[in-house]
């Protein structure tokens, strides 16, 4: 305890030097920055520069103290002090640059092994914040297989387990990193199923960004998921979750159709998100939630609709009923997205009993199967 003690010490008197070094260089430089509100005073102390209400932004040579008092003391309060005054920082593109310049996302990535958990969820979100930086990420990726670990080891739905997702899904808003994470995504879904609903939503938004890049499509499909996903298919599943869930399906979706593979008749294994998605459950699921009373909720489904054959087949039984009731002319009143129809047409099967339900589609009319009509 002492030694912790002496280095604390240590490293505020460094930081006092410092503190001078930088009264000579504002004296030399300050009319040039006169017009930024440095708000510095000259002996501030490595308390003042930790100092978490402390709103300003802190300049290189503050933030060069800040990272020294980081790399050198034990006291875990000023470790977080720093660590959150360092994140807070981050919030600036350009400081995002100073503290990579600086060596600073090295000294904040030795944080997250910290035992301590509130230092480590401080030193992830520090990392979220330096991560909105292309080169930052560059440097950020090296603990892109610690972070995964953690966030699936790590007590569910713990503030440091969301902070590892939030970090995680802003690595992944482009594709450069996403292949990193392609081991872990039968574990995510398993946070995905088991943790509550801030922890849904946050695993959700970073498989929504895995779900837009066709390379991480056969990663996402052949994973092994519990059948308990389709739950999250519920009509009364909360809208941000429900939302997120028909998008990833939709993302997915268009993935396998960009490549030309649905027809193909992809190969997963069993028990994967492909049996999932594209079994009788899910589509019944679907069905019922174009009756849904949110419209978000329901365009996605319709969009979902409108994109798959698989779709327009299921709605068939549904679709002879509503021309045995209204003889066709059903059709003629409702001009609308003539393009489904069109496509239904041609993918009805050659069945005999088709041919006449076939021949009384005229496009460019739509039967309205999936507001209108509720037999
Ligand atoms: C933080 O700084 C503010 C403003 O400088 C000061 O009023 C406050 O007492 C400081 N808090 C701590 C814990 O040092
Ligand atoms: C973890 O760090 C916090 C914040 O500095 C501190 O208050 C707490 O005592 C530490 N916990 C342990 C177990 O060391
Ligand atoms: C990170 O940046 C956001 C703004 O983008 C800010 O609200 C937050 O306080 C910053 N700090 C941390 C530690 O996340
Ligand atoms: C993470 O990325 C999102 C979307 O790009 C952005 O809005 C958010 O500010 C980022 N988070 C942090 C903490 O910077
Ligand atoms: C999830 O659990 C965490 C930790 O127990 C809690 O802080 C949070 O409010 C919970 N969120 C929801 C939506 O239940
Ligand atoms: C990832 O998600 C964020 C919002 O969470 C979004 O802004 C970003 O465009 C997504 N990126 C990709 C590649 O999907």
């Amino acid at each position: 305890m002492g030694g912790a003690r002496d280095v604390g010490w240590v490293a505020a008197g460094l930081v006092l030097a410092a503190g001078a070094c930088y009264c000579i260089y504002r004296l030399t430089r300050g009319q040039r920055r006169g017009a930024r509100r440095v708000g510095l005073r000259p002996s501030r102390s490595a308390e003042d520069l930790t100092n978490g209400s402390y709103d300003d932004i802190l300049n290189a040579e503050q933030l060069q103290k800040l990272l020294y008092l980081l790399e050198s003391t034990e006291d875990p309060v000023i470790i977080e002090k720093a660590l959150v005054t360092l994140g807070n920082n981050a919030a600036f593109s350009a400081n995002q640059v100073i503290i990579r310049e600086l060596g600073g996302i090295t000294i904040v990535g030795s944080q997250i092994n910290n035992p301590n958990q509130s230092i480590k969820e401080k030193a992830l979100n520090a990392l979220n914040n330096l991560s909105v930086n292309v080169e930052n990420q560059i440097k950020i990726k090296v603990y892109v297989n610690q972070v995964c670990e953690d966030v699936l080891s790590g007590p569910l739905n713990s503030a440091v387990q969301l902070a590892g997702l939030r970090l995680l899904t802003n690595m992944t808003v482009t594709n450069d990193h996403q292949h990193m994470l392609s081991t872990y995504i039968a574990d995510l879904f398993h946070v995905l199923l088991t943790g509550n609903g801030s922890t849904k939503v946050q695993v959700l938004k970073l498989l929504l960004n895995l779900s837009e890049n066709p390379a991480m499509t056969d990663g996402l499909l052949g994973a092994q998921v519990d059948s308990s996903f389709l739950s999250l298919f519920d009509g009364h599943v909360a809208k941000e979750i429900l939302v997120r869930v028909l998008t990833l399906f939709q993302n997915i979706d268009n993935c396998l159709k960009k490549e030309g593979r649905l027809a193909l008749q992809p190969a997963f294994p069993e028990g994967s998100l492909f049996y999932l998605l594209y079994g009788d459950e899910c589509a019944q699921k679907m069905r019922a939630l174009v009756y849904h009373h949110d419209a978000d909720v329901k365009e996605k489904v319709q969009l979902r609709c409108d994109a798959s054959d698989e779709e327009y087949l299921s709605q068939l039984p549904r679709l002879q009923l509503v021309l045995s009731k209204s003889g066709g002319n059903y059709l003629n009143s409702c001009p609308e997205k003539p393009a489904i129809i069109l496509n239904l047409r041609n993918k009805l099967p050659p069945d005999r009993k088709l041919k006449k339900a076939r021949a009384s589609i005229t496009p460019p009319h739509l039967p309205p199967i999936f507001r209108s009509f509720r037999g």
